[in-house]
Formats: C-alpha cells, sequence, structure tokens
C-alpha cells in the first residue's frame, strides 16, 4: 500500500496521484483493481448516496458506516475518511475522541477537515496524536451556506493570496496532502509550486499534484446534478436503467425467470410428493 512517504516521492517526480471516493465494498474494490492511488470517503455521500441536497445533514456514524465498507473493499489502498459537519468545531479534546474513534473503527489512513483558520489547531492536533490529516481548501461545501453557495473560489488577487498563505499554514500544520476545490487552475499552479506536500485537485486544472473525482459523478451513476468540472468517463445510469426496465419488461411477460435459472426436484420425489 502506498503511504504519505510514497505521495512525497511521487510529486516530488512529477508523477500525477489519483484519487476517487467510494462510499462501498464494490466501488472501492474497483477503484483498488484500476490503480487508484487513494480512495476519499467523502462526505458527498449524502448527495450522491443518502439523497440530501448538501453535506451537512451527513453524521459520523454515517461516515463511519460508509467507511468500514470502502475499507473492506481497498485493503491495500490508502483510505481517506471526510469528518462531516459540524464534528471538528467544538471543543479540541472532543474532535481528538471523535477522530481516534473513527480511525479505530473504520481502519481509515487519514481523516480529512475543510478549512484554515480555527482548523489549524485541529490540525495540529490530531497530527500530533498520529492521525494522517488531509486539509480541504477553496470551495468548501460544508460552509456553502457561509459561502453563499457551490461557486469558485479565490478568483480575485486577495481571496488568492489567502488560499496560497492557508495552503502553507496547513503544510505547517502538519498535513500530509492538500484538496483544492473549485478554484482558478493558475491559483492551484502556484500552491502546487509553493507546498513539498501533494496537492489534489477538483476544479482546480491541471497542474496540482493529482486529481480527485466523484465516483458517481465520473461514472454517470445517478440523477443528481453534475459540475462543470466533470468528466463523465462511463454511463453507469443508462446502463443501470436499462437493466432495471429489461427486468421489469421480462417478469411481466413471464420470460424470467427462464428454466436455466430453476431448481429441479427428482422425478422419484415427485411421485412419493403425488402419493
Ligand atoms: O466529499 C467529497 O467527495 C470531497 C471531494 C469533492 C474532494 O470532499
Ligand atoms: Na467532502
Amino acid at each position: 500500500m502506498k503511504t504519505t512517504s510514497d505521495f512525497l516521492r511521487m510529486k516530488a517526480a512529477g508523477e500525477k496521484i489519483v484519487m476517487l471516493t467510494a462510499y462501498d465494498y464494490p466501488a472501492a474494490k474497483f477503484a483498488e483493481e484500476a490503480g487508484v492511488d487513494m480512495i476519499l470517503v467523502g462526505d458527498s455521500l449524502g448527495m450522491v448516496v443518502l439523497g440530501y441536497d448538501s453535506t451537512m445533514p451527513v453524521t459520523v456514524a454515517d461516515m463511519v458506516h460508509h467507511a468500514k465498507a470502502a475499507r473492506r473493499g481497498a485493503k491495500n489502498t490508502f483510505v481517506v475518511v471526510d469528518m462531516p459537519f459540524g464534528s471538528y468545531h467544538g471543543d479540541v479534546n472532543d474532535t481528538l475522541k471523535t477522530a481516534v474513534s473513527m480511525m479505530q473503527e473504520t481502519g481509515a489512513d487519514a481523516l480529512k477537515v475543510e478549512g484554515a483558520d480555527d482548523v489549524l489547531p485541529v490540525i495540529s492536533k490530531l497530527t500530533s496524536a498520529g492521525i494522517p490529516m488531509v486539509a480541504h481548501l477553496g470551495l468548501l461545501p460544508q460552509s456553502a451556506g457561509v459561502l453563499g453557495g457551490y461557486k469558485v473560489q479565490g478568483k480575485t488577487a486577495e481571496q488568492a493570496k489567502k488560499l496560497i498563505e492557508d495552503a502553507k499554514k496547513c503544510e505547517a500544520a502538519g498535513v500530509c496532502a492538500i484538496v483544492l476545490e473549485c478554484i482558478p487552475h493558475q491559483v492551484a499552479e502556484i500552491v502546487s509550486a509553493n507546498l513539498v506536500i501533494p496537492t489534489i485537485g477538483i476544479g482546480a486544472g491541471v497542474d496540482s499534484d493529482g486529481q480527485v473525482l466523484v465516483y458517481h459523478d465520473m461514472l454517470g451513476y445517478g440523477s443528481h446534478h453534475v459540475p462543470k468540472f466533470v468528466e463523465q468517463f462511463a454511463d453507469m445510469g443508462a446502463a443501470a436503467r436499462q437493466g432495471i426496465a429489461g427486468y421489469v419488461e421480462a417478469v411481466k411477460a413471464g420470460t424470467f425467470p427462464a428454466p436455466k435459472h430453476f431448481f429441479t426436484m427428482k422425478d422419484e420425489a415427485l411421485d412419493q410428493l403425488y402419493g
């Protein structure tokens, strides 16, 4: 399994890091088999799996439930788990307890938190407790209400400067990687060039040290809104709809199940049954 030192080496060598979200056993297994370097059990599961319209309702218990399944599917891949909304903004000792139990229950390799500022002491505290931490800057879905929606961040020189500084502070606080979401590609390039640790971009151009996408978005699996920065590499939704429609039709028509699906009793036993 690749570790944080492999990710540092990959960045130094200019080798792209591929991250993909996964929320269950088969998705994590597919990701591992395809050679994904890092799996993210993201709180985006609130939208793509649980049907909420934001990440806000997602709980620690939800994250643990899905992370355990993903871990079982990808035993040899670095698994990062999101700390959900509200789980790391209270007392830092409570946050540590939450983080420790998330690590112990799920077998995760790292935890991810959104933002800098108030979150920097949290990053330091958890890192010193031995928990590899990943930061998340730019568009922070857990703060969408405060940001006024899901919008590109860091477009002004002032905002970009703050982002570049925040990234350095996260690195100094001990994170092993930083996710950069929905920022101008030029800003992602500067941030990446300014850090030793790798950046993982989403909607942040091609100059981050790696990329991350949401499983359901990139596979066309679901009926939620798919952002502009996503490339759909497959259409699982179409395959699923077609398959289910075929099943409905076959049952209604009596063509499924067919004899090849039947279990058969021997004639002798059948004779006895009829007496
Ligand atoms: O929850 C998630 O899927 C994420 C990615 C968008 C980085 O945080
Ligand atoms: Na997330």
